[in-house]
């Protein structure tokens, strides 16, 4: 069996990328992002910012932005494709909605079964309107204008794409704009925002709650904008060397924000021994090394209270889970129905396929990890989420009998994922 073995550098981070392109573009001139993560989600912000009358290109290595203001996008002449993106398709929803234009959003099979609505309930009490296919998806019409009303908004289930969809949403509000979330979700628009100098107010409550308190509308002058690593790609090859005899490696430049990087808690928690040396600070968020070294895993429970840290990271936990000893219950994890597929069926169903003992009790998942997968040929059902892919091809490093059905689909956000694993391989 290879072991995981040496250095690597992790793309740039997929939330932190969208969010740059987005904020260059609602600036006045032009703005340079470098690390920018290159891969189909982002590709489809790219797309759509250039329909709506945004320049865009990439210039020796790095992406020039010229923005057209809080209030310039142009009226789009085509349908405006979030494929496979939800973070697009609804934080473009908000960006959109306060600009005197109309568009329509339109994404892939699996985005066309995800909710917008969990978006535009919260624009409309600004006074947005909208056109949604079954009240509810994609294909989904904007009608926007520049006289949006700013109220007070408390957003109830913790989402950093609904936050973010009224932030920019607000940036063009004529007025004081108020938004609570009841806990925190991830903040990098907010930390955008502060890098960008956008006069802003954040009160964090102690009951965990944080308000943001907007002003608009804004000028927002360009900054040229670093990417740092995407924590959530890093979670692969952490776990993969976690679980890998023999393993040491360290990966480097990884985005250490708070709210993304809980999954290491757990993982150290597990047993897993993980280092972390904090570099500095990359365009307002805190950046390090981490190494990580094989370590024998044991089987936690996970609170409910931790989900909205550990979103996106459940999948690779999972596999995490299925090398410890013990059993692990991740509790209060219904936001996983509606990612990218139907994360607790993908994950219980394809653990099953390998021989692990793995069940949906209500809103929970329960793992019985089981040291040695031994289960001949079996494939793995991916449902076209990349992070279902990336997190059993990372538990196939300790048994060659696992195939995925669809590797292709990392390309949503690690293209370069299965290089940058071999480039790790060692014997
Ligand atoms: C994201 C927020 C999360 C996360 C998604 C990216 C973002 O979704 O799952 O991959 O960039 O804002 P929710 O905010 O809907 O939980």
């Amino acid at each position: 069996m290879h072991k995981l073995f040496g250095t690597i550098n992790i793309p740039g981070d997929k939330s932190v990328s969208h969010r740059a392109l987005i904020l260059s573009s609602m600036s006045i001139g032009k703005s340079e992002i470098t690390n920018l993560l290159e891969a189909d989600d982002i590709k489809a912000t790219i797309q759509i910012l250039k329909l709506l009358g945004i320049k865009i290109y990439k210039e020796s290595g790095k992406w020039i932005v010229y923005g057209n203001g809080t209030n310039g996008f142009l009226q789009p002449k085509k349908d405006l494709d979030a494929l496979n993106s939800g973070t697009t398709a609804r934080t473009m929803i908000g960006a959109v909605s306060s600009n005197p234009i109309k568009c329509r959003f339109v994404g892939d099979k699996s985005l066309s079964k995800r909710s917008m609505s969990r978006v535009t309930v919260y624009l409309e009490k600004l006074g947005a309107r909208f056109k949604l296919s079954k009240n509810d998806f994609l294909p989904l019409e904007t009608f926007g204008t520049n006289e949006l009303i700013p109220e007070e908004i408390t957003i109830k289930k913790p989402s950093a794409q609904i936050k973010t969809a009224l932030i920019f949403a607000g940036l063009n509000i004529n007025g004081q704009l108020s938004i609570r979330e009841k806990v925190l979700t991830r903040n990098h628009t907010e930390k955008l925002l502060k890098y960008l100098k956008v006069n802003h107010k954040i009160i964090r409550g102690k009951d965990g709650s944080n308000l943001i308190k907007l002003k608009g509308p804004y000028e927002i002058y360009s900054k040229n904008i670093k990417v740092a690593g995407d924590p959530s790609s890093a979670a692969f090859f952490i776990v993969g060397a976690l679980i890998t005899p023999k393993s040491k490696i360290t990966i480097k430049n990884v985005m250490l924000n708070p709210t993304r990087i809980e999954f290491i808690k757990i993982l150290k928690k597990m047993g897993g021994n993980i280092s972390i040396k904090k570099t500095g600070n990359v365009s307002g968020e805190k950046c390090g090394n981490i190494s990580v070294s094989y370590s024998r895993l044991k089987g936690i429970n996970i609170n409910k209270s931790l989900s909205p840290f550990l979103i996106d990271e459940y999948p690779i936990l999972s596999i995490a889970a299925s090398c410890a000893t013990g059993e692990t219950k991740m509790y209060g994890v219904s936001e996983l129905r509606h990612k990218e597929s139907n994360r607790i069926k993908s994950i219980v169903l394809n653990l099953r396929k390998v021989g692990v003992k793995a069940q949906n009790i209500r809103d929970n998942i329960h793992i019985t990890g089981s040291p040695i997968i031994n289960k001949k040929n079996c494939e793995i059902k991916t449902y076209g989420d990349h992070r279902i892919a990336c997190s059993f091809m990372i538990l196939a490093l300790l048994n060659k009998n696992i195939e995925i059905d669809d590797e292709k689909c990392v390309s949503i956000s690690y293209p370069k994922f299965k290089k940058d694993l071999k480039s790790l391989l060692k014997k």
